[in-house]
């Protein structure tokens, strides 16, 4: 953590909770009064009006979907786009997750398109990318990083990137209890920096945050938050429930 980037703690709450719950469990989280940092909230499409409701007029906390089509309107059955987002008072949106390039086959260009039709309405990208177990035990887990960088940021000016939320998730680490060690996690986050400003500037690369997710509970959140590189943590499972997803709060201080 840095003392003067943004310091976000991110919910992503994938395909889970009815909107009762999750009501439940915003509710129950913004009980608490003084937030050390920015929260986001990133229920299912189908929660974001009602959750909405709960957060209004809180400061530091924002309202992301999981998701979105690159495109403003069309025959695309099925699909969100940003204008429809906006529309609803969303202000991020989470782009490029694993899961969505893995299962939904999300690629480097549609990712792109995502980013650039967020940052053409008034959305952030919470912009996520990792390197997959093989690709770490071949020693190919920067230049996959690389690689999805480029990607992503393609034909984005100096501008728009500093408007991005970077996320990096190491695939092997995301849902499945085994979290990268501060030491892997900072050195990653040490070459994203460096990469973002060899894409846009230096200043762009010390200010825009980067999140790291990937099994952040409690019980890692501490350390991995007080890496010098780590400015927050996109969450998954812990975040579904008050108590945990509060401590990782806490851990931000
Ligand atoms: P996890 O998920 O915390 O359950 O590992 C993180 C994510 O997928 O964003």
């Amino acid at each position: 953590m840095s003392e003067n980037r943004r310091q976000i703690i991110a919910a992503n709450w994938k395909m889970n909770l009815t909107v009762g719950q999750g009501k439940k469990l915003v509710n129950h989280i913004l009980e608490e009064k003084d937030l050390p940092c920015d929260l986001v909230f990133a229920p299912p499409f189908t929660h974001l009006s009602e959750i909405k409701k709960s957060i209004t007029d809180r400061d530091k906390v924002f309202l992301a979907a999981q998701n979105c089509h690159h495109e403003s309107n069309g025959a695309y059955t099925g699909e969100i786009s940003t204008v429809m987002l906006e529309d609803m008072g969303v202000q991020m949106v989470i782009v490029g997750h694993s899961e969505r390039r893995q299962l939904f086959g999300d690629t480097g260009k549609w990712i792109n398109q995502k980013i650039k039709a967020c940052l053409s309405r008034n959305l952030q990208p919470i912009f996520c990318f990792g390197e997959k177990l093989d690709q770490r035990e071949q020693n190919q887990h920067f230049e996959t990083v690389r690689k999805q960088l480029n990607e992503g940021l393609s034909n984005l000016s100096e501008a728009q990137i500093q408007d991005v939320i970077f996320a990096y998730e190491p695939v092997w680490a995301i849902g499945t209890g085994h979290t990268a060690t501060p030491g892997q996690a900072e050195e990653m986050h040490q070459f994203v920096r460096k990469e973002i400003s060899s894409t846009s500037t230096d200043q762009v690369a010390r200010s825009v945050p980067i999140l790291y997710g990937g099994s952040v509970k409690p019980a890692n959140a501490s350390e991995l938050l007080h890496c010098p590189n780590i400015d927050g943590a996109l969450v998954g499972g812990a975040s579904l429930k008050a108590k945990d997803f509060l401590a990782i709060v806490e851990a931000v201080v």
